[in-house]
């Protein structure tokens, strides 16, 4: 079994503290890794993105044993998961891996076509609303913003489902981490037919199902074709 990077300094008042569905996440790329290993990316040098990536956990966990040639780049909009991620990563990698860190709203400042690999845990609880993002950086809503995705939990998600033909690179491979209250099978199939109306064709396959106290989750995972 592969080592779980440390993060046992940070603020976990500011940032996400890893959790049942971050290690699933981490299972996930552990499973993937022959996988992974084998694929045929466009580019010697996949670039792999985490949209929310929290304490670092995933992103440096895949650089570490999964795709140590990839170039990472892990986005967040909380100013602290920012600077977790860049101690993290050090900590655990030193000056090996290649990470860059950006502030910002899911993908929205990339370039399209250009991500081989996406990640993300989103936040998929479901709740009346999603929170306002927090200009303020002592804000004591950072942990609303990690968990909170609106009446169905899927109000982020959908935002990266509907531009993810459009993110990923040809053969680009996506990881999206759903909780049973999202009602995934539901998603795929509306998915599916919307991308059909689109021309866009997809592989979709459900890679990883676990009860995690309370709820089930799963991680889906797309390869954009
Ligand atoms: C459930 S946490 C997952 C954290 C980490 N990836 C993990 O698995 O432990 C969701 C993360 O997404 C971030 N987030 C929420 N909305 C976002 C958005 N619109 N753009 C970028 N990051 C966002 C939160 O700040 C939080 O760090």
């Amino acid at each position: 079994m592969l080592p779980t990077p440390l993060t046992k300094d940070l603020d976990f008042e500011k940032v996400y503290e890893p959790a049942e569905d971050s290690f699933l996440l981490l299972d996930v790329f552990e499973k993937e890794k022959p996988w992974l290993e084998s694929y045929k990316w466009n580019s010697d040098v996949p670039l792999v993105v985490e949209i929310g990536t929290g304490s670092g956990v995933v992103t440096t966990f895949v650089n570490q044993h999964i795709i140590p040639q990839g170039l990472f780049l892990a986005t967040d909009l909380n100013p602290h998961c920012c600077n977790a991620v860049l101690g993290t990563h050090k900590r655990n990698i030193g000056k090996k891996g290649n990470l860059q860190v950006l502030q910002c709203d899911l993908t929205t400042p990339l370039r399209r076509n250009q991500v081989d690999v996406l990640i993300f845990n989103p936040p998929y609880v479901p709740s009346e609303t999603v929170p306002e993002v927090a200009r303020d950086p002592d804000s004591e809503d950072w942990l609303d913003i990690a968990l909170l995705g609106g009446p169905t939990g899927m109000d982020i998600t959908e935002k990266v489902l509907d531009s993810l033909y459009d993110t990923l690179s040809r053969n680009g491979v996506a990881y999206i981490l759903f909780c049973a209250r999202n009602h995934p099978e539901r998603v795929m199939e509306n998915f599916k037919a919307k991308e059909t109306q689109r021309g866009n064709g997809w592989e979709i396959e459900c890679v990883q199902h676990r009860k995690a106290g309370w709820e089930v989750l799963t991680v889906w995972r797309f390869i954009r074709r």
